[in-house]
């Protein structure tokens, strides 16, 4: 389907609300340029007009066909300083073609093989041998964010392998490509539901589900689709705080651990403050670049409290299930309802 691509060139430090607030107007994709004669030039686009000495980014975002007529949705950002620069249809291309090209496996923390490439790409090619006892995680580099690449999910999945995830159950919010909710599987989760706001995400998720053996639940929505009382040991988060803090405390309240990730450094100690307020202690924090991820638990979860796998080569067999684990007969029963979640079950196939 062809698009519709808009451009802005606005203040630096209003890049982040102005992309938050893009996603409740229909975005699909977005790609912000330093520098307002940054490289994307939208043609007939007006010359953006720095002020005197204020950093300045171009924001390029793409819109589904159709758009084109409607309102600015940086309409009331205008008095702040976002300009638009233009507005133009284009026509469908496969954005990732030229990197999935060169696109090859790479290590994803300390126990996961990332292969990018295109499953069908070249029917000769020897499948792939993860070296060191990795595990591999096949996904595709389409639309739905999540191969491994963004320190975001590298900062997630590093948390994740420190955590108690043996026989537990796993709400993957956001699940982009699904890459969270697999890496929770083989580590040892029993079951995993994932959800997402964009529609092509879940499908991706599931596609990706099917090709990495596992039965994870997936659907297109936000929290608020959540059966009642339905609860999960863990909900891994790597959504950015402008997006899900306000379903947070409903997330919250079905867990007693999360892996929270996406955030900006400057932002990491208002978002620890809600998590405390949410009755979360921090147990573990991870840094790359501008971006950090925490992993809080409640105080009284004990049943957390259980010692994380040790290196990769001594990860648990990835056949059958997961749900014996020794000296774990506390939590024998799964924590999901399996008539309020449907039949579908996590967990890699027999
Ligand atoms: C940064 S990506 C993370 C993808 C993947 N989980 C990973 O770690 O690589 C964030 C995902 O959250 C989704 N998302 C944004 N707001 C959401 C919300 N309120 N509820 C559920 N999903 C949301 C986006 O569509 C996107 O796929």
């Amino acid at each position: 389907m062809p698009y519709v691509v808009r451009s802005w060139s606005l203040p630096a430090e209003l890049e982040e609300l102005v992309t938050a607030e893009l996603w409740s107007h229909g975005l699909l994709g977005c790609q912000t340029v330093d520098g307002a004669e940054g490289v994307l030039a939208v043609p007939g686009g007006a010359a953006p007009a720095p002020e005197g000495g204020q950093a300045r980014v171009r924001v390029v975002a793409w819109f589904p066909a159709g758009s084109a007529g409607e309102p600015d949705p940086l309409g009331s950002w205008f008095a702040e300083g976002v300009e638009p620069l233009g507005v133009e249809e284009a026509p469908d291309e496969d954005w990732l073609a030229a990197w999935r090209e060169r696109a090859q496996p790479f290590p994803l923390g300390r126990s996961f093989w990332v292969d990018p490439r295109e499953p069908e790409d070249d029917p000769a090619r020897a499948p792939l041998v993860p070296p060191d006892g990795r595990r591999p995680l096949l996904l595709p580099a389409r639309s739905a964010f999540g191969v491994g690449s963004h320190e975001s999910t590298r900062l997630a999945v590093e948390l994740l392998e420190e955590a108690a995830l043996p026989g537990r159950d796993v709400l993957d919010v956001g699940t982009g490509t699904g890459i969270l909710a697999f890496a929770a599987l083989h580590l040892g989760a029993r079951e995993a539901l994932g959800f997402d706001v964009d529609p092509a995400a879940a499908a991706a998720a599931r596609e990706n589900a099917a090709r990495n053996g596992f039965d994870l639940l997936v659907y297109a929505g936000d929290a608020r689709a959540l059966a009642a009382g339905v609860r999960f040991d863990w909900a891994l988060v790597n959504v950015v705080p402008e997006l899900i803090l306000p379903a947070l405390p409903a997330i919250a309240a079905r867990v007693d651990g999360m892996v929270l990730s996406g955030i900006l450094a400057e932002k990491g100690a208002a978002v620890l403050g809600t998590v405390e307020d949410l009755g979360f202690v921090e147990r573990a924090r991870a840094e790359a670049g501008e971006w950090v991820a925490f992993r809080v638990e409640r105080p009284e979860a004990d049943h957390l409290a259980i010692p994380p796998i040790p290196a990769a080569l001594d990860l648990p067999e990835a056949h059958g299930t997961f749900g014996a684990i020794p000296g774990r007969d506390d939590h024998a029963e799964p924590s999901l309802q399996p008539r309020a979640l449907g039949p579908a079950r996590g967990g890699v196939r027999p």
